[in-house]
């Protein structure tokens, strides 16, 4: 069996990745998000294949929750197969501007370190946390769903600064934590998912995720120890820094 959590899983991509990983027979998915009641997908989901998967409370930003979610799994499991930092947020998503985290001249610290803490900083702690975890799972893999608009040099313009900027910090602690892994034989890397319409990428994005996960979820499977460390498009092409 796959053992496999996902953050942010109640909507948009990471309902999309439980979804289509339950449909492989091997696979035991930990579905997390912040408010079970409300997740109605994930509900009927848990359901429907009551033998595989579990739904975990999680906010990716409370040090308190990430325990428990961590005592809850260890509870069920002794390794992860695969971990994917999912969770994300876009004020106002792509569309619309929110000028206190996204447009200089009205930039204010609180609005931009809420993005940091959860697109940067929650992916490190959950890390972290689950460490032991993905040590002990055979030939784990932790994914950072990051985005090309955290590509510094594939940046041309300045918009969203704390998506972007948090998202390039994202990037970076990919390489890091590929370092600390690498002994443990956890692959780590950044992926972007391309411009999905999800309530964040909004309805003029260029793919549906059914366009795209699937070839996503074919990359994410076949990486090896030698792509850890990188950055991906969700076709498998590498992405500049
Ligand atoms: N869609 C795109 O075009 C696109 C492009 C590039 C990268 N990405 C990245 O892909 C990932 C998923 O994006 P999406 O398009 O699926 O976005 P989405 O539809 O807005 O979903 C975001 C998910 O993150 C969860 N989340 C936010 N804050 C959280 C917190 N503190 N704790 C736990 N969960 C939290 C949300 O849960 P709630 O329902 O509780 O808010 C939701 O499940 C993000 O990291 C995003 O940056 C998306």
């Amino acid at each position: 069996m796959r053992r496999i959590l996902i953050t942010g899983s109640n909507r948009g991509i990471g309902l999309e990745l439980v979804e289509r990983y339950l449909k492989q027979d091997d696979t035991f998915i930990f579905a997390s998000c912040r408010h079970i009641s409300e997740a109605s997908t994930l509900n009927t989901l848990a359901l429907q294949y009551a033998e595989r998967v579990r739904l975990v409370q999680l906010d990716v930003t409370k040090q308190q929750s990430i325990d428990e979610a961590v005592e809850q799994i260890s509870r069920e499991v002794d390794g992860l197969e695969m971990l994917v930092n999912n969770a994300g947020i876009l004020p106002g998503g792509v569309a619309s501007v929110v000028p206190n985290a996204a447009k200089f001249g009205f930039l204010e610290a609180e609005a931009m370190e809420e993005v940091f803490r959860v697109n940067a900083i929650a992916p490190i702690m959950i890390a972290q946390a689950f460490s032991s975890l993905l040590r002990k799972g055979t030939s784990a893999r932790l994914i950072n769903m990051t985005s090309d608009a955290g590509s510094i040099e594939m940046t041309q313009s300045a918009y969203h600064y704390s998506y972007k900027a948090s998202k390039a910090a994202l990037n970076m602690v990919s390489r890091c934590l590929s370092t600390d892994f690498r002994a443990d034989g956890v692959i780590v890397v950044s992926i972007h998912p391309g411009w999905i319409q999800t309530d964040m990428g909004g309805p003029h994005a260029t793919r549906t995720p059914a366009e795209t996960i699937p070839s996503m979820m074919k990359v994410i499977d076949g990486l090896t120890m030698a792509d850890s460390g990188k950055f991906f498009n969700w076709d498998g092409k590498p992405l500049p820094w």
